[in-house]
This record gives C-alpha cells, structure tokens and sequence, in this order.
C-alpha cells in the first residue's frame, strides 16, 4: 500500500526505525517500520519531524503494542525535507501560547489537526440540523449600512483616500463620494435581513463570519467570528428557547457521535472534564430563570460572602463571572436566562407588559458564560418605532426593515449561536484564539 503524510516523530536503533506518520485525516497515526537493511541509510536521515514522506510497504498487523497495525515499508520518498534546526515545531511539548506566535504553521499540530476535524464536524452538523428542519439557509450581506446591535462596535468600510476624505459644506465627511454612496461596515450579524427572509419563507438561519471592532482582549472574544443565526416566523419566546436547547444539545451529541478519537485526545491533554462536561448537558433540561431571578440569586450569594470582580444590581448587565456562577454553582447545569431590562438590550426585542423588560434570552453554559444570545422580536410597528426612537437610532436607515412590521407583520424570534464559543464548549480549549484557524483580535491580523 501507498501512505503520504508528515513525520510526527521518528525513533528505533541503528537497524530498525518507527516512523509515526500523519496525513492530517485523524489524530491516529500510522506506525511506518523502516529496515536500514531494506532502505538507504543517507535517505532515512532525511526522514526528521515534519518532513513530508510517501511510503509503500505492506500493511501487517503490528507485533508492537499501542498500535493493530503498521507498515513495512519497502520503499520510502522524501517528498519535502524539514530542517531539524529550524523547524518551529519540532519540541516535544509545545505550549498554546508559544503556538500563536507561530501560528501559520501550529495548524500542523496534533490540537490544532484535532481542532480543526472538530471545527469541520460542527459546520457539517449545524447544516444537517437545520436542512432535517426545512429550514432556509439565507446568506445575508458582509457589507452593511445597519448596525443592528446598536452597540456602534463596527468596522467601517472605505475606499475613500484616507488623506485626503471628501467633505461635504459643513465639513463633515461626503459619503456619497464612498464606494456605496453611503456610509458602509462590516456587518455585526445577519439578524435584520434575517428577518426579511424568514417573514418570507417561514425558517431561516444564517451562518457566516461577523465583525466586531469591539475592544475586548478576553479569550471570549473576537473581531471575526462566526455566528449562526435562525429566525423563525410564528415562533414565540418558548418556542425559540426550545429550539436553542434542541440545536445546542444536538451539536454537542454530533460531537459525541463523530469526534471521539480528536475529544479522547483533548480530554486527556488539556481538560480532563471535557467529554464528562459535554455528556452533561445533554441528559438534563436546561434551566429557565429570569434575569430579576438571577440577579437576586446574586445578590444573595455576594451576602453570602461570594466575591465577583464586577458589582451586580437590577440594570446591570452580567459578566461572565456571573453567568458562570449561575450555571457551575448554583444551578449546576446550563442556564436559560429570559426576561432582561430593556436598557441592556438591542431594540428589536419584543416588550414585556411591565413597561421594564424585553423578551430576550441568553443561553449560558458551563465554563464559557454566553454561548447564545436572542430573543422573540417586537412585531408591533407602533412599539418598533416608538423604541427607535427612544434610542435616538435612524428611523431612515431602518425603514426598510420596519417594513416587517407594516406589512402581515408576524410574532417570530431567532436567535444567535457564536460558533466559536460552541467550539470552546466541544474542544475544552480555554481561549478562542485556538478555535479558530486565523484569529483576528485587536492588534493582531496576521496572514
Ligand atoms: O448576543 P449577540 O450579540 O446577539 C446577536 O448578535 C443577535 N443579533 C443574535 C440573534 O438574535 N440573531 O451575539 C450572539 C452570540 C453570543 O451569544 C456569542 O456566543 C457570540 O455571538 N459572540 C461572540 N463570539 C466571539 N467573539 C465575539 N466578539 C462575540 N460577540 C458575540
Ligand atoms: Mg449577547
């Protein structure tokens, strides 16, 4: 048989050598048993952690444990050498950190191979749930005049000379003179158009990158991720909460199901709660509380004597110290959070009869804090505008979506799931920076 790969590692004695070969399809690899009787002695000292082989030999059950079988290899190819001495990741144990800093090669690794086949199974899973559902994946646009969270955390897209920006006669910058005859972005989710799409063909969800230039340097975030968003018409708050609870614990039960060998591996080198973690969400419901709930739960355990970095009172939004707290402690399995002050909240999410709160909802999970963010959509034109307005948004650059609401206007909800944050949950890593094959974080965007 014919196997290419890379050298993981190569040992044995003068005669004998065991090359561990890798071609990046599992985190197993395939034991190469090299005769120095058989093959040039010059060529296998050419045969040195990450160099690239082709191997034909014969497939035998192994005598050696740790492995059924290996290769005897009878001829061997060198297909690309790997200087020993400069090869960045030829130590043995290399930490994540010194791993970003090499980061264009750290895919070679056995984490970030594991990763990625993870990352892959995900994808693939996400698109399974919702095709099995009838629901209509919508690509929504990149480039964007909305900015549907309202947080104004986005980036700006230009072709302007930055030397020498148009003005308008008031001095102030001339976007008609811009590449889109307007001011344009990045955007930060596709929830708006979302809408437009799922008022139309009923279920719909997204799946694409989205930028935030918002500037957190915590292993929670990023400037790009990827998030997931379905948008249902005819769905309330409860239908969309069980929607979440189903999507999550089947992604978690997909990983299960397909992952084992790359889960083993990480569970048994960076986490060793990981599979037990990933078992437990699963067999339970999750727990729904309020935020008003919540906050009082904190507010006992701070009496209590539990010490939080952050303070927590009614209008505040939570860290994820708290959420944390909530969902490890506390609860003791993941938490469905409903109910927010409207204050905290984007101005989408369908009022509450007090006057107070927004029907949104927040899924938190263990180790990671929030892992989704929704909630069920004002369908009420009058309450949209009038919201609008409170917040002293655009009702001009939004008309096209309060159009939803003027015509055949539906109750619908849809929420966000962040993949990468899924992905820390799946894997155990303990920063998203090694979720995703490229981060983009502030300062940093190499490749
Ligand atoms: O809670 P968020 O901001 O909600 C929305 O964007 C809604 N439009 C979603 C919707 O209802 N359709 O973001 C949703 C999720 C968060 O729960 C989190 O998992 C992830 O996106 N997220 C991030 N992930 C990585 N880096 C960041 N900077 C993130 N910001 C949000
Ligand atoms: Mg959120």
């Amino acid at each position: 048989m014919l196997a290419k790969g890379w050298v993981r590692t190569k040992r044995g004695n003068k005669q004998i050598k065991f090359i561990a070969l890798n071609d990046g399809s599992t985190i197993n690899n395939i034991q190469i048993v090299a005769n120095t009787e058989l093959l040039d002695e010059e060529l296998l000292k050419k045969v040195t952690t990450g160099a690239s082989l082709a191997v034909k030999g014969k497939l035998e059950a192994s005598v050696g444990s740790g492995q059924a079988v290996e290769i005897q290899a009878s001829e061997i190819e060198v297909l690309g050498e790997c200087d020993p001495m400069r090869f960045p990741l030829q130590k043995k144990d290399t930490t994540l950190e010194y791993l970003r800093t090499v980061a264009h090669m750290r895919l070679r690794t056995n984490t970030f191979g594991a990763v990625l086949r993870i990352r892959n199974a995900m994808a693939f899973a996400i698109h399974k749930f919702f095709n099995e559902k009838g629901f209509v994946y919508l690509h929504t646009p990149l480039i964007t005049e909305s900015d549907a969270e309202g947080a104004g955390d986005m980036f700006q897209v230009t072709t302007m000379d930055l030397k020498n920006i148009p003005l308008d006669k008031k001095g102030n910058v001339d976007f008609s003179k811009d590449f889109f005859g307007k001011k344009t972005s990045l955007t930060v989710s596709g929830q708006l158009e979302g809408e437009l799409g799922a008022t139309a063909v009923g279920e719909i969800y997204t799946f694409g990158p989205t930028f935030r230039a918002e500037n957190s340097n915590t292993p929670r975030h990023l400037a790009e991720f990827w998030m997931i968003e379905p948008e249902m018409a005819f769905y309330d708050i409860n239908d969309n909460m069980e929607l979440a609870e189903e999507f999550v614990k089947y992604l978690v039960q997909y990983a299960l199901d397909n992952c084992m060998d790359d889960l083993k591996f990480l569970n048994d080198k960076y986490d060793d709660g990981l599979i037990a973690r990933m078992q437990s969400v699963i067999g339970i419901p999750f727990q729904k509380v309020t935020y008003t709930e919540a906050v009082e739960i904190l507010e006992k355990a701070i009496a209590d004597g539990i010490k939080f970095e952050y303070p927590v009172h009614w209008g505040t939004d939570f860290q994820s110290e708290h959420e944390r707290y909530l969902v490890e402690k506390h609860f003791q399995k993941p938490v469905i959070l409903i109910d927010f002050p409207k204050d905290i909240k984007a101005f989408y999410m369908k009022q509450n009869e007090d006057g107070r709160t927004v029907r949104g909802m927040d899924v938190l999970f263990p180790k990671i804090g929030e892992i989704i963010g929704g909630s069920e959509r004002e369908a009420s034109l009058e309450k949209l505008e009038q919201r609008i307005d409170e917040l002293g948004m655009s009702r001009k650059n939004l008309e096209w979506y309060i159009d939803t609401r003027r015509y055949g206007s539906v109750p619908h909800s849809g929420f966000g799931l962040g993949f990468e944050r899924l992905l820390l949950f799946v894997t155990g890593m303990a920063n998203i920076r090694d979720v995703i094959p490229f981060p983009r974080t502030p300062k940093n965007a190499e490749f």
